[in-house]
């Protein structure tokens, strides 16, 4: 599909419908990473439970506890590596990036969030990676409302929402803007029923 960029930020863009042709094959095998490291709801360092569920492939996959967050190249719940990230995952991180302005983005962590109605993701920065590579995100299934920011806390928002195969990607002068989710809205989509998935593909040393 051709890409036509939208732009979201200084250094951050929307491609509409870039993943879509290949959803199906990228939800199994969601699925089939689910099976080796299952989606688990973690603690966060003040004791809450988060509402999305996670897993991740790759080198290294994102965690919070008690401790904090950090990346570990063990998944905690199975003590075994994470499974390996796709290569035809990292084959369409690299080329939207690179359609975003980013050449040589090389992810080594996705991380799997896992969303069912009410659920939702806090206002926050993404900033546990040491490198400071682009992010980028894939959604599926469920529409979901992006809260867009600024780089301060208190910056205003914006209301982007995210459909099905879209793919947006933040860099540069937006890397380190502060983003959420909006509680998921219920709903029912052909693909993935009563969920909607996120991808997002990180450097993370
Ligand atoms: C994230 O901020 O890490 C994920 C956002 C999303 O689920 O779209
Ligand atoms: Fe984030």
């Amino acid at each position: 599909m051709a890409m036509r960029p939208e732009w979201l930020d200084d250094g951050a863009v929307i491609l509409r419908g870039h993943a879509t042709a290949h959803a199906a094959r990228m939800i199994a095998e969601i699925r089939r990473i689910a099976c080796l490291a299952p989606f688990r709801r973690m603690t966060t360092p003040g004791g809450g439970v988060m509402s999305v569920a996670m897993t991740c492939c790759g080198a290294r996959g994102w965690c919070s506890d008690a401790r904090g967050y950090r990346y570990v190249a063990v998944d905690p719940r199975t003590g075994q590596p994470w499974p390996a990230m796709p290569e035809t995952w990292r084959g369409l991180a690299i080329t939207a990036a690179r359609a975003a302005g980013y050449d040589g983005f090389e992810p080594d962590s996705c991380l799997i969030n896992g969303y069912r109605p009410g659920a939702r993701m806090g206002l926050h920065q993404d900033r546990d990676e040491r490198s400071d590579a682009p992010v980028v995100s894939v959604s599926f299934g469920l529409p979901a409302i992006f809260q867009w920011g600024g780089v301060r806390r208190t910056d205003p928002l914006r209301r982007i929402p995210l459909l099905h195969g879209d793919v947006v990607i933040w860099g540069g002068a937006s890397r380190y803007v502060f983003h959420g989710i909006a509680p998921l809205r219920a709903g029912a989509h052909a693909v993935t029923g009563s969920c909607r998935y996120n991808l997002t593909f990180r450097r993370t040393l």
